[in-house]
């Protein structure tokens, strides 16, 4: 071996030595989220906390009284039933320990403060209005040790404007889920200016950790997927409003036209109008001259009705019958 390949070598083995110490540093940073408390137990937060408690988190979900608790504890359960069937099918003893390990992480508790009393990481997963979310992050920074990361699985609201009355701006972050979560396979990690490389790594780590791809994003509006997705679905309504074509025809349009999995009208249905409207309402109003951001009167319309989409029954498609 000649110097300059000898030289190579040892450098090599530097490199190898100094990201080995790298991995090690990340790896514990990743074995620090253990223990999850996620805000809110609806569709998006009882998502979260199954695929938490699916890759071995212990979690706690939160919200204001144990009816709720209990539907979304029966949710979860619900959807654990069709992750088994799938990866358990062979093995039907396999899939009963699955679901009772799984189930055996998750508790539940009305009383958010002390809920974030042993948490690594909280993710909020609340309604979608800043003063309540600000209100929730005022009350837990006080509350939880000085080490858990906050996080917020907002669609649309600003992560800095939600981190505001937080001290630790530092370790706050989005998290930004996708429904179905358990079928959904992305995370948009969200920092903010403050947001420290330690926390963002902590964040990524995490939706690694439960199995998605994760995806990073400034504190933009809709961060990537809901600023393309949201005015696309608008557009459809508009094209419908229009009478160039019927809700029917543009949604097997997409579906066998472009690979989409649900056509706009089937997709604003299961997420549901009220949320879609917020997001635009929001948007038309810190946006005012962008046209991809007016409010849709059908949307305005439907959601006035209290048709919401599937959860109500009724919203562009009826599901009662
Ligand atoms: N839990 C567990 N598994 C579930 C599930 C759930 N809640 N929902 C569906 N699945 C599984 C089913 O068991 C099934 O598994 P299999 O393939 O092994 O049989 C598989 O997913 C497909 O489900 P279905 O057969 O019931 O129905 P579809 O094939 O029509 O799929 C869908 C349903 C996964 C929802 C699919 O239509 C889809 O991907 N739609 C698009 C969803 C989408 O775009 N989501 C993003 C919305 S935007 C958002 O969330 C952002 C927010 O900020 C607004």
């Amino acid at each position: 071996m000649n110097v300059s390949s000898s030289v190579l070598k040892m450098s090599f083995i530097n490199l190898t030595k100094s990201c080995t110490r790298g991995l090690a540093t990340s790896v514990a940073r990743m074995a620090t989220i253990k223990n999850v408390t996620i805000i809110g137990g609806g569709q998006m937060g009882a998502g979260i906390a199954q695929v938490a408690a699916q890759t071995g988190h212990r979690v706690v979900v939160v919200d204001q009284s144990d009816e709720i608790l209990l539907k979304s504890v029966a949710g979860i359960q619900k959807s654990l039933a069709r992750v088994v069937k799938k990866k358990f099918a062979d093995d039907p003893s396999g899939g009963e320990s699955f679901l009772k390990t799984t189930m055996a992480q998750i508790s539940t508790a009305t009383d958010a403060e002390s809920a974030v009393k042993e948490a690594d990481l909280v993710v909020e997963a609340i309604v979608e209005n800043i003063k309540i979310k600000q209100n929730l992050f005022e009350k837990l920074d006080k509350a939880a040790p000085q080490n858990t990361i906050f996080a917020s699985n907002t669609s649309s609201l600003a992560i800095s404007e939600i981190a505001q009355t937080s001290q630790r701006k530092d370790r706050f972050g989005g998290l930004h889920f996708f429904n179905p979560v358990p079928v959904m396979k992305l995370v948009e990690v969200v920092r903010i200016d403050e947001t420290s490389d330690d926390t963002f790594n902590s964040l990524v780590a995490f939706g690694q950790a439960v199995g998605k791809t994760t995806v990073s994003c400034k504190d933009t509006p809709g961060f990537i997927v809901n600023r393309l997705l949201v005015p696309y679905l608008m557009e459809a309504v508009r094209l419908m409003d229009r009478g160039d074509a019927s809700a029917r025809d543009i949604d097997v349009g997409m579906k066998l036209g472009a690979g989409h999995p649900m056509g706009p009208f089937e997709l604003l249905d299961y997420v549901g109008l009220d949320v879609t409207k917020f997001i635009m309402d929001g948007w038309h109003k810190d946006f005012p001259d962008n046209p991809l951001f007016n409010p849709s009167p059908s949307i305005d319309k439907l959601v006035a009705e209290g048709k919401l989409g599937v959860k109500t029954g009724e919203g562009f498609y009826n599901y009662k019958k």
